[in-house]
């Protein structure tokens, strides 16, 4: 259902981006010439072949090929190199502040030094063209104890980083296995946000809301499954982070059209939309936009409220929330 003006308020509408892994950012581009600066060689002979191996039949076999990509990451520099390459090309799409996923698990566990990791996107941050901040995920298919040395390892850099997440491999690993993280991290005053029913059932959504004390769900998408719990996250306010496009790679959705999108946003849930992993999904925030509303019948009101809802979810504080929220107002209100 997508005319031209429509097309253009989406892209050009100010946006906030909350679920995007900074790793699931590095282009096969960036990976390669990662590869040759750091004498790192990888199983494929080209960018293009790389590309191809990007056919995922679900989350696992996404999270494999994502995992492999992250290892050409070796100095500081390049961490810095691929937050920068973000952060612009999210300035592209009317991104004005984005919420930036990262994985030290990933990196540490192949001896990259924590601080090499957090320093490196953190510099990008300051030094980038949109209003950006840190939120580090515990990988949940390692221990709880690997997630709480990781927090432990944190606390020098703890102004660096604004809140914690908890992604990898959902389903066998649910919220309640990281009770005890996920509280210390409450008590340093750090936001708290978890994936849940991605693949999992409800019944995550609801121990990450209630086990570990969550302020936004990632994905969240599955919550159609039970009505009673749609109807609490939607009394709560609870936003959802939903992508898209990463929902139909991973075949959590067979087409875009059977996305649940619309009715998330009919069950009055605070929806937002977000790219997740926008080199290996197909695209950045506004190609999701673009690829929801052309599947489903979306229109500009849809458009104001999920651009309201990027920052009304948003861990910012209640001025700048304003200020953009504001910002948002004034461009719909210019549109006729
Ligand atoms: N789900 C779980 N873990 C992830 C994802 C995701 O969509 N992207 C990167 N790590
Ligand atoms: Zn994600």
């Amino acid at each position: 259902m997508l005319n031209t003006q429509l097309r253009h308020m989406l892209q050009a509408m100010p946006k906030a981006e909350l679920h995007i892994h900074i790793e699931g950012s590095l282009e096969p581009e960036l990976i390669f010439e990662l590869a040759q600066r750091n004498g790192v060689s990888l199983p494929y002979p080209s960018v293009e072949a790389l590309r191809e191996a990007y056919a995922f039949t679900d989350l696992q076999s996404f999270l494999d090929i994502y995992y492999a990509g992250a290892s050409v990451l070796i100095t500081e520099q390049d961490f810095y190199d691929m937050t920068m390459a973000y952060l612009e090309r999210a300035a592209r799409d009317n991104v004005r502040h984005a919420e930036i996923f990262f994985d030290p698990q990933t990196h540490t566990a192949r001896g990259i030094p924590f601080r090499t990791v957090v320093d490196g996107i953190w510099r990008a941050c300051q030094d980038g063209p949109i209003s950006a901040t840190l939120i580090m995920c515990f990988l949940r298919h390692l221990p709880e104890s690997d997630a709480i040395a990781t927090l432990e390892e944190a606390l020098p850099l703890r102004d660096k980083i604004i809140g914690v997440g908890l992604d990898s491999s959902e389903v066998g690993h649910p919220p309640e296995k990281f009770a005890r993280v996920f509280e210390r991290a409450r008590n340093l005053g750090l936001h708290l946000v978890a994936h849940a029913g991605e693949e999992g059932p409800p019944a995550y959504i609801e121990s990450a809301l209630d086990v570990l004390n969550v302020e936004r769900i990632d994905h969240g998408v599955r919550i159609l499954d039970d009505a009673d719990l749609v109807a609490r996250v939607a009394r709560e306010r609870m936003a959802l982070t939903v992508c898209p496009l990463s929902n139909v790679k991973l075949r959590v959705f067979d087409v875009m059209g059977s996305h649940s999108l619309r009715r998330l946003l009919d069950a009055g849930l605070a929806v937002t939309i977000n790219s997740d992993d926008p080199a290996y999904f197909g695209g950045y925030v506004n190609d999701n936009y673009l690829a929801a509303f052309d599947a489903l019948p979306l229109d500009a009101g849809h458009a104001r409220t999920l651009a309201r809802n990027s920052f009304e979810a948003a861990f910012l504080e209640p001025e700048q929330k304003r200020a953009f929220l504001a910002e948002v107002d004034a461009f719909f209100n210019q549109q006729h």
